[in-house]
């Protein structure tokens, strides 16, 4: 296997389709046979619930039992207890106990890197690993920056706002300062595009203006549809509820831009 390339999904804003897209990202990926793990790192549980996971917070392991044997420096969880499975891809979910580690984290000599240190021993599994973070730039955000290669920001038109999309690029630079000098900017995804509205049109062209020069914009867009709803409904990624939609083929799209990029 080569190497294997970790991508964190982030954005501090909330409802911008960071979840979406690490789930769909995933699939799209795994159908050009890649091996993927996701993580679910933000305790709303969100992308463990896409995955099937009915009721995240009454499971038996999660990322917080995980985080918490690593910070002890206890053995880990069999992975058997905590991987979920469906097809090429695997998922670490996580819940509501894991804004708890966030707080234990806060007096962890060398916390930053705790992620880093379960993934390390797992890389070897796994093409791809996407990790999935909540609206916030604290711990739980660092500790998955910490550990990636690469951050993929989705930007939401609706929702677009330059002072926070600035405020995640200068976490970036200084995580790859600090503490994990091999971090570099995979993108900006336009989410939820209308491309009809002016609205849209006005934020793509402040995010060209802003960013252009330092940061890769995908040419990919990923269109808005109620599809997406739809096939959450049903704890479906839109490539297997809709194979055909738009929206799915922005994602398949996505992956090809994204593996062609490591090559
Ligand atoms: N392309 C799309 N078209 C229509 N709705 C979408 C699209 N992508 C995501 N959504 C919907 O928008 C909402 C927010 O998306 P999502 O949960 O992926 O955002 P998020 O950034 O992970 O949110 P949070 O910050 O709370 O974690 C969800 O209800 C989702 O179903
Ligand atoms: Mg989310």
């Amino acid at each position: 296997m080569t190497q294997t390339t970790v991508i964190t999904i982030a954005n501090q804003k909330g409802g911008t389709g960071k979840t979406t897209t690490a789930y769909n990202l995933a699939c799209a990926l795994s159908h050009e046979d890649k091996k993927v793990l996701l993580v679910d790192f933000d305790p709303q549980g969100n992308l463990s619930m896409c995955f099937g996971i009915e009721n995240p917070d009454q499971l038996k392991f999660s990322m917080f039992n995980i985080m918490n044997a690593l910070m002890s420096d206890e053995p880990l969880p069999d992975p058997k207890e905590y991987i979920h499975n469906h097809g090429n891809i695997d998922i670490i979910p996580s819940n509501i106990e894991l804004s708890v580690a966030e707080i234990n984290l806060r007096d962890e000599m060398g916390g930053e890197k705790t992620l880093t240190t379960l993934l390390e021993s797992m890389k070897q599994r796994y093409d791809y690993i996407i990790i999935d973070t909540n609206p916030s730039l604290g711990l739980l955000t660092i500790n998955a920056l910490a550990a990636s290669n690469s951050v993929l920001i989705p930007v939401n038109p609706q929702l677009w706002s330059a002072t926070g999309l600035t405020q995640l690029l200068k976490i970036i630079i200084k995580v790859k300062k600090r503490i994990n000098p091999g971090i570099s900017i995979a993108g900006i995804l336009m989410t939820m595009c209308d491309t009809r509205t002016n609205l849209y049109k006005e934020a793509f062209r402040l995010v060209k203006a802003y960013y252009q020069e330092t940061v890769r914009i995908f040419d990919v867009q990923i269109p808005l549809s109620v599809k997406v709803g739809e096939a959450n409904f049903y704890s479906q990624s839109i490539i297997e509820f809709n194979p055909k939609s738009k929206v799915a083929t922005a994602y398949c799209s996505l992956a090809k831009e994204l593996m062609q990029g490591e090559q």
